[in-house]
């Protein structure tokens, strides 16, 4: 009898063991892959939008932001800055294309065209210049807008190029506004 309750008492210890490391084993295995789903999707959101407060940008001047892996200018600009970019004509541009992926077609390289809102203060763009992928400086160059120093591309008030060897206007991200002091990007 005396063998059989020790017996006994044993397997009771063993199994509270077993089911105790049982039942952590499951708990892991449970969380593990939670958090392993959760991951990707928890990355891909974060790149894939972000809201950019742009109530402290000053006319004439530009936030940078870092998006996608790339500095977006959100650029402030000035009432002689669209004035300077409405006056030009499209056919004298050396890319015509509008590069805005906001427009439903390709559209041509109007300033409306680029310009986030209708008044064409915002001015949103990839800030990698379309030669070789220099980031360009702002408020610089022979057209007041931007100029790549890597080797020698101006690009003007709405970032259209106008000299040197970049081939394409600087590009447009996917953009809106969500409310009059924030900027959607993506
Ligand atoms: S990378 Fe900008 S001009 Fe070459």
């Amino acid at each position: 009898m005396s063998h059989a309750d020790d017996h006994g008492g044993t397997r009771r210890d063993f199994l509270f063991y077993a089911t105790a490391g049982t039942g952590a084993v499951v708990a892991g295995a449970a969380v593990w892959p939670l958090v392993n789903q959760m991951n990707p999707s928890a990355d891909v959101q974060a790149l894939s939008s972000i809201r950019v407060d742009v109530s402290g940008v000053e006319l004439g001047s530009q936030l940078t932001v870092k998006y996608l892996g790339k500095p977006v200018f959100i650029r402030r600009r000035t009432p002689e800055e669209i004035e300077q970019a409405r006056s030009v004509d499209v056919s004298d541009l050396p890319d015509q294309i509008a590069r805005n992926p906001n427009l439903d077609d390709a559209g041509a390289a109007t300033d409306q065209n680029r310009a986030l809102d209708d008044t064409g203060e915002w001015l949103v763009q990839i800030g990698v210049c379309t030669h070789l992928g220099c980031v360009p400086l702002g408020e610089a160059g022979d057209f007041g807008g931007w100029f790549c120093p890597c080797h020698g591309s101006h690009y003007d008030t709405a970032g259209r190029i106008r000299k040197g060897p970049a081939p394409e206007n600087l590009h447009i991200p996917v953009a809106s506004f969500a409310d009059e002091s924030t900027i959607v990007l993506g």
